[in-house]
């Protein structure tokens, strides 16, 4: 054996022992005579100490950082006054008698472990080196516990993992396929997938009645904190099952896979609907984790003679004691406001007997005043925020308003998980007057409003809801599912309803379709995203934080140069023709 023990995993009562060590010179101190040094490995970091009488082996003053050594020592109790309590190992050190130099390592470009100051690029350059430190090490490892977990969860609840091709013809989940020309198909193209979503319900009707993938995902949309090209989802489908089921079975496994990275218990699974979630809180992926809630005042200024109060919905926020916000940051609020599509936003201070002390106080009837200060329960030394105008902007706009004032960072306080449900079928009319549908196009259509379904055209379309739910974590959109469409007549009225016709469906979809005419069985799924829940699980900004080569910003990777151009025999095997590009990025 290489190694005796672990650097990392050495402590008091190894006191005695005679072991052999290797790893990283994480940090060296040489005084001129005893060397010593932080040697480190997976499991964390012990004090060696290279005394040049005694030691044999390597010149214990030619060691230096990021040098990869191996350690033969005693194990002792360090000097009084020198323990250091910070380190798991810090009340020993390892006394070393042997020490071997495995490999010598030149001046690394970025530090080990200290990366609030590097440069995101330098980082992802040295991806090598940026692993080796702690928060690195963590992360991937907490990555590692959940993927683990969530397995077993599904195992033991009889999902099968099936893989799932990644060479397919295109996916129906709305974002810019990744494609990849065929070379004994000149001209023609795979695309990667989006999701295993086809393939899964193809294995349903195939009979495998549960299945589960931790599946690769690629969308060439633009990466966001918490976007990449590539993903990894937790991807599952279950025959004979409804929207319950499913909830049932991802919230336990989720549940387990928090439990198992935190400790702790997880929190219980909470309940809104779609149309709540976007009245109290803006948006369909609330952040319960703290109030401010939304609160419709449009009633109280039905009949208003306030002219910027005239519109479709009138909301306000609360803010207790916001009261004490000083002027510039009120207008910075409005700035923020009109930038985000508001014709402004609008201030009250909230004064003793429910005087408003606003710029706008004027133009508002006492019954106004008294109704919102009731409607919003607002106290003395409040502040109210109202926006005005399109309800769908009001939502939006006071929503982002909402969290720009209260939004904890991620992992902080209790966790706050919910299902949302009852999510619309459409989430809007197109040009053509077509809807577009939510989810995708193989959702079902909640059974209380197949009526109106039937009957509506247009913008009524919209109030049609689906059998489609989302999880969301600390507001973050965890994943989503739907109970599918399994019968062809209700698939066809769908695909009508959108506007695609018999022949387009069969040509986008028909390998589908033909399923389905062989007893396809009712199923519904889910897929939420593994490095989603793990980002917010160790408590990062930023999904890169957790995926071991991921890309920048732009979707370039610094390490290996990736995307490259291709030589010109590559191409001309392909049968592609490159222009050249006439802008960057074009
Ligand atoms: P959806 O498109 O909502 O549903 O994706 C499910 C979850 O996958 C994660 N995700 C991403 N994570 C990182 N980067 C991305 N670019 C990215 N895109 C999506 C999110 C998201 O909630 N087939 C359906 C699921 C189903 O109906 O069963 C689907 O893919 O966490």
């Amino acid at each position: 054996m290489m190694r005796s023990h672990r650097a990392g995993d050495l402590r008091p009562e190894h006191r005695g022992e005679q072991v052999t060590v290797c790893g990283w010179v994480d940090g060296h101190r040489d005084h001129g005579g005893v060397v010593f040094v932080d040697l480190r490995d997976i499991a964390g970091v012990v004090q060696v100490v290279l005394d040049p009488q005694h030691v044999q082996g390597a010149d214990p003053h030619a060691v230096r950082s990021e040098f990869v050594l191996r350690v033969t020592g005693l194990v002792r109790d360090r000097p009084d006054g020198t323990i250091n309590t910070e380190l798991p190992s810090g009340a020993i050190e390892v006394a070393a008698e042997q020490v071997e130099v495995l490999n010598a390592s030149d001046p690394t470009p970025i530090p080990i472990d200290e990366r609030a100051e590097v440069d995101e690029v330098l980082r992802l350059r040295h991806r090598y080196l940026d692993l080796r430190g702690q928060r690195m090490q963590s992360n991937l490892r907490l990555r590692a516990l959940v993927t683990r977990t969530l397995r077993k969860e599904l195992d033991e609840r009889g999902f099968i993992e099936i893989e799932t091709p990644l060479l397919i013809a295109s996916t129906p989940e709305g974002a810019r396929d990744f494609v990849v020309p065929a070379r004994l198909a000149p001209g023609s193209f795979y695309a990667l997938p989006q999701s295993p979503q086809l393939f899964k319900q193809l294995l349903m009707v195939g009979g495998m009645d549960r299945y589960y993938q931790v599946a690769r995902c690629l969308r060439d949309e633009d990466p966001r904190a918490d976007r990449q090209f590539e993903f990894t989802q937790l991807d599952a489908e279950m025959s004979f099952a409804d929207a319950e089921d499913v909830m049932e079975v991802i919230g336990a496994v989720v549940a387990a896979a928090i439990e198992a990275a935190t400790g702790e218990p997880a929190p219980a699974v909470e309940r809104i609907t779609w149309h709540d979630a976007m009245e109290r809180y803006g948006t369909d992926k609330p952040d319960l984790r703290f109030g401010l809630e939304l609160v419709d005042v449009s009633e109280v200024f039905a009949a208003t003679e306030f002219r910027a109060f005239q519109a479709d919905a009138v909301k306000a926020i609360r803010v207790p004691d916001g009261g004490d916000f000083a002027r510039n940051r009120l207008d910075g609020l409005i700035e923020r406001a009109k930038s985000l599509g508001a014709e402004g936003l609008v201030w009250m201070r909230v004064q003793e007997g429910g005087v408003l002390d606003a710029p706008v106080a004027k133009f508002l009837s006492e019954a106004e005043c008294i109704g919102l200060v009731d409607c919003t329960a607002a106290e003395p030394g409040d502040l109210l925020l109202l926006v005005s105008g399109d309800r769908s902007l009001v939502r939006r706009v006071l929503g982002t308003i909402r969290l720009d004032l209260g939004r904890p960072p991620v992992g902080e306080g209790p966790m706050r998980l919910a299902w949302v449900v009852d999510f619309p079928l459409f989430e809007a009319v197109d040009d053509d007057g077509n809807p577009v549908p939510a989810h995708h196009p193989f959702t079902t259509p909640h059974p209380d409003d197949l009526e109106l379904l039937a009957s509506a055209s247009g913008p009524a379309l919209l109030a049609v809801r689906s059998l489609a739910y989302d999880l969301v974590l600390d507001g973050w959109e965890l994943g989503s599912g739907s109970v599918r469409i399994h019968r062809a007549d209700l698939q066809q009225q769908i695909f009508e309803l959108l506007g695609i016709s018999p022949e387009q469906a069969q040509a986008r979809f028909g390998f589908l379709l033909d399923a389905f005419r062989y007893g396809a069985p009712p199923h519904a799924g889910f897929a939420f995203g593994i490095d989603r829940l793990v980002m917010i699980l160790c408590g990062e900004e930023n999904i890169r934080e957790v995926i071991a080569f991921p890309k920048t910003q732009s979707g370039a990777d610094p390490l290996t140069g990736a995307p490259t151009p291709l030589e010109a025999v590559q191409l001309t095997e392909l049968g592609l023709n490159v222009r050249p590009p006439t802008k960057k990025g074009g």
